[in-house]
């Protein structure tokens, strides 16, 4: 396949090459960037490189096609979610998906066999595209991902991807792909037959050649979807398909919650276009798409999706350029956060020596890597080799032996500015001058931290959340002293393990712990005042929270939540100060999940419910305060926290705020973020309440000048005017 012949291509987006065999190559390039998108003007152009190929067909200039990438790792990453985002009204999201359809259908038209060779990954559009060939090879480099995430962003695959799927992989695997939104590997791809081939990475120019002649020589036979036989007895009769449909519809609902209605429509989708004609399935397609895209879970999720991808340049180029190379990082501490992040480095390839002073915490931080790497490994992440060798990059020590190499030392160890004062002396004493100091501390000054040391420059926050593994946000914080080479170093390594970064400034509780609080010591008084645990957790989650506040409090431990709290109280006054609930549940035994008694009980670690017996400790009242209520008083809080610390410049946007609260909370993304929220509630509506609210239950509910002054001129955090 050596080009001899370049055409219409030489848009570098996109070009011909055409080998003297009449094998042609579409290979996407998209400039300037590491990955190729399906922009409209992609779209346009591979609709014009089709008609050079027809009437190249029709010449015999051509036998076959392939569609490959010039990109490292990458095939196409999906649509572009900007343009998409973009898309206002019905009409516009129909005709968008329509067209490209049409073109993808145009592409499966061609009279000649068409490969798509996928090495790296593939989404969205990507996986349409691929969809549409008359067979797919995969290499099996570990960036091979194939899949259709679009659920994830609100709405349904609209490129064909609900009408073809099912017809290449089947019904079951259809739904599995899509209203998982999750990517599958080369391997699985090969197993399901979304892939004719699977090609070894280090031979995948041949391979790929070998394939187009196979298939030239009608040695590949047309794939049909590969099913087991209780796949078959479910698939191929109406009956069957009927139990999966509704199997998944009950499913979904119980996995949204009913809040997201994407999943549903998907299937709606793949059950009214099975066995349908084309040109009756496609525009089912596009309306379903189009119906969810204009929605408002939609909009909030492609906002969400553009606020973390904003968050990766939220550093300029020229403070990035200050970031060191990290090929070696120290984790001091191996508790709960320190083997948890010692795994997450490990699984990154990144060399790492996990540090203790005891035999024991260390041997448990060490199998609390290796659990979670079996757990990545038991959900297809990696492969028990890959495992194993990742495993094998934590080196377990009780010394500073190694440490001159080290580029990164994170320091976990118990939360007391002391110990941490000297981890840091120490660390001082053994790494090389220009290594760079991070401390995952959830509440001390970083600033105080630093202050003392030789270098204190170097010396940053990098705040990952518990459990480190699901959790994406991480708050790299500048604290008075920290260079900018700390701090682009601490961003750019956060970013490298796939979490996201935000950079907040070094206050009591930096930004999530912060806004926390009040709203966990309101569930405290609510307590205090006779309403049910079960009331104030139900309140919560109905809104969306992934937990209520009183099952959030068993999370983090009663020790834990008390130390931050009164932390925040001392730092902030009245406003943050917490209940004595806490103290009144440690006295009386309860530390949370992790002694197995807190609001609830627990046994082997699972949770067996509310104890019944805390109406001794928090007497029941009758009359309480309505779901309502308690949500506005938990909610309003921490909105007014927001902005307290936006007005102390804790971060620099209201946008850092609603992404930070949706990564390192869960609070629900459909709702678009906390302050989104608050703005569509009317900042007015919330600033009354909260005076109301001053006037009965006291000054911890009196509104943030920056809230009261956007209330008054009737502005909102998007627009502040
Ligand atoms: N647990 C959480 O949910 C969470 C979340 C975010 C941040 N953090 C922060 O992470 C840090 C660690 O928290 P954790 O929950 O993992 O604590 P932990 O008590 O589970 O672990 C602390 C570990 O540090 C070790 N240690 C103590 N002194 C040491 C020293 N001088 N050198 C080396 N090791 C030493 C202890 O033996 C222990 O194994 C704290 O600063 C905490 O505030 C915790």
């Amino acid at each position: 396949m050596t080009a001899n012949s370049t055409s219409a291509g030489d848009d570098r987006t996109l070009r011909l090459e055409i080998g003297s065999d009449r094998v042609g190559r579409v290979v996407f390039d998209r400039p300037d960037s590491p990955v190729n998108l399906l922009s409209a003007a992609v779209l346009h152009r591979i609709d014009s490189l089709i008609a050079e190929l027809e009437s190249r067909i029709a010449n015999g200039q051509l036998v076959a096609l392939t569609l490959e990438s010039a990109k490292q790792g990458s095939f196409i990453a999906g649509a572009d979610v900007g343009e998409i985002g973009e898309v206002r009204s019905l009409e516009q999201a129909r005709a968008a998906s329509t067209e490209g359809q049409r073109i993808f259908r145009r592409l499966e038209r061609l009279r000649v066999p068409t490969i798509s060779c996928i090495d790296g990954t593939c989404l969205g559009g990507g996986t349409e595209i691929s969809l549409h060939c008359d067979y797919r090879v995969a290499s099996d480099n570990s960036a091979t991902r194939i899949g259709l995430p679009e659920v994830r962003l609100g709405i349904i695959p609209g490129f064909g991807g609900c009408v073809k799927l099912p017809k290449v992989v089947g019904v079951q695997r259809a739904l599995d792909i899509i209203l998982s939104g999750k990517p599958v590997s080369a391997a699985r791809a090969g197993q399901i037959g979304l892939v004719d081939r699977v090609i070894p990475h280090h031979a995948w120019e041949r391979g790929t050649r070998e394939f187009v002649s196979d298939v030239l020589a009608d040695r590949v036979p047309k794939a049909t979807p590969r099913l087991s036989f209780q796949g078959k007895l479910l698939e191929l009769n109406p009956i069957g398909r009927k139990v999966l449909f509704s199997l998944a519809r009950k499913r979904a609902l119980s996995e949204t919650n009913g809040r997201y209605p994407a999943p549903l429509k998907a299937i709606d989708v793949l059950e009214q276009t099975y066995g349908v004609r084309p040109d009756e399935a496609y525009p089912i397609e596009s309306d379903a798409l189009a119906e969810l895209l204009v929605g408002d879970v939609a909009q909030a999720l492609i906002r969400v999706f553009a606020l973390s991808q904003d968050a990766k340049r939220a550093l300029p180029a020229s403070a990035m350029a200050a970031a060191r190379d990290i090929r070696r990082v120290a984790v001091v501490g191996a508790g709960v956060m320190g083997g948890a992040i010692a795994e997450l480095v490990a699984a990154n390839d990144i060399g790492t020596v996990l540090k203790d002073i005891d035999q024991g915490a260390l041997d448990a931080g060490l199998r609390h890597a290796a659990d979670l790497l079996r757990k990545a490994t038991r959900a297809r992440v990696f492969s028990e080799e890959e495992a194993g060798l990742k495993l094998a990059r934590i080196d377990g020590r009780l010394d500073y032996e190694g440490f001159e190499e080290v580029d990164l030392a994170i320091e976990a160890v118990v939360e007391r500015m002391m110990v941490k004062q000297q981890v840091f002396r120490d660390l001082e004493g053994v790494l090389d001058p220009e290594a760079v100091l991070a401390t995952n501390t959830s509440s001390l000054s970083v600033t105080t931290m630093a202050s003392g040391l030789d270098r204190p420059e170097r010396v940053v926050g990098l705040h990952f959340f518990n459990p480190v593994h699901k959790m994406p946000l991480v708050e790299v914080i500048r604290g008075e002293l920290t260079g900018d080479a700390a701090l682009a170093t601490a961003f750019r390594f956060a970013l490298g393990l796939g979490k996201t970064p935000v950079v907040v400034a070094d206050r009591p509780g930096f930004l999530v712990n912060r806004l926390l609080g009040p709203y966990l010591n309101e569930a405290g008084h609510l307590l205090d005042e006779g309403v049910s645990v079960e009331a104030i957790d139900e309140a919560l989650l109905e809104f969306g929270m992934p937990m209520g506040p009183c099952r959030l409090l068993d999370e983090i431990g009663f020790e834990v939540a008390l130390h931050a709290g009164r932390e925040m109280g001392a730092a902030f006054g009245a406003r943050l100060s917490p209940p004595d609930v806490l103290d009144r549940m440690i006295e009386d035994g309860r530390l949370g999940r992790k002694n197995g008694r807190g609001f609830y009980l627990y046994e082997n670690g699972k949770s067996t419910g509310i104890d019944l017996t805390l109406d001794s400790l928090f007497p029941p009242a009758a009359g309480g305060p309505s779901g309502d209520e308690i949500r506005s008083r938990c909610l309003w809080l921490m909105v007014n926290e927001a902005a307290w610390a936006l007005e102390e410049a804790v971060v620099d946007t209201a946008d850092q705020v609603d992404l930070a609260m949706i990564m390192g909370t869960g609070f629900p993304p459909f709702r678009g973020g906390l302050l989104r929220w608050a703005d569509s509630e009317g900042l007015g509506q919330i600033v009354d309440g909260l005076a109301r609210y001053e006037d009965t239950l006291g000054t911890r509910f009196a509104p943030a000048p920056l809230l009261k002054g956007l209330a008054g001129r009737d502005g909102t955090f998007s627009n502040p005017t």
